[in-house]
């Protein structure tokens, strides 16, 4: 499965309808939202009213990434406005506990769930909550900006979890954020990416779905 995921954080936010528009048009097939509180990274980024403008105008699937040290609170209020999948940081709990309670908690919201590791996180925490998850995202540079570079340490992340996934017949999807680009695309999916995200790559593109299909 290849599914890109275009990161808004990279857009031009004086110019949001033609934005939202070159998305619709392209191959993407999700939105990715990098919603930030200054707490857990240090950098701020949108709300859910910015968020409803690309809800009210895309059919696309709202992708919802909080990396915030309240992910409840924060997770909530965009599930409120739309959001069609939350995926939390691992990080941002206190213990094992607090996140299956915090999976069990959007997934009784009808939503698809997923969780969050930093670069320096081991995978091996993860294990426990693999069969509870719609989707595990592996971080490839340190939450809180676009346009850094690639760290190679997410790669064997990505294929542990494809191993996984198959020797115990689960379903989460795999996801992979930061630093993407046409450079390191093929060595995702062969390490077990099924979904890129990408920011500054596709926005600095002149023609956008050209950039998509550059990832396909
Ligand atoms: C970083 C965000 C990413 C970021 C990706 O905290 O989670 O989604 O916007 O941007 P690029 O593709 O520029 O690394
Ligand atoms: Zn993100």
């Amino acid at each position: 499965m290849r599914i890109i995921a275009p990161s808004i954080l990279s857009c031009d936010f004086m110019n949001l309808k033609e934005e939202i528009k070159r998305i619709n048009e392209s191959l993407a097939q999700w939105i990715h939202f990098d919603v930030m509180d200054g707490h857990f990274v240090p950098n701020i980024s949108f709300g859910p009213d910015i968020f409803k403008y690309f809800k009210n105008n895309s059919s696309l699937l709202m992708d919802v990434h909080i990396m915030v040290t309240n992910p409840q609170f924060v997770g909530d209020l965009f599930i409120k406005a739309g959001a069609d999948q939350i995926v939390f940081h691992y990080e941002a709990c206190a213990d094992d506990h607090e996140v299956s309670a915090l999976i069990k908690h959007f997934k009784d919201q009808d939503i698809k769930v997923g969780l969050s590791l930093k670069p320096h996180t081991s995978i091996d925490v993860i294990e426990t909550f693999l069969k509870e998850l719609d989707l595990v995202l592996i971080m490839a540079v340190e939450p809180g900006f676009g346009g850094q570079k690639f760290m190679v340490n997410a790669l064997d992340k990505l294929k542990y979890l494809k191993e996984y996934r198959t020797i115990n017949h689960l379903e989460y999807l795999i996801q992979v954020d930061g630093g993407i680009s046409n450079e390191n695309k093929e060595l995702c999916y062969k390490a077990g990416a099924d979904c890129l995200v990408a920011g500054s790559y596709l926005f600095k593109q002149d023609n956008f779905n050209d950039g998509v299909n550059s990832l396909l």
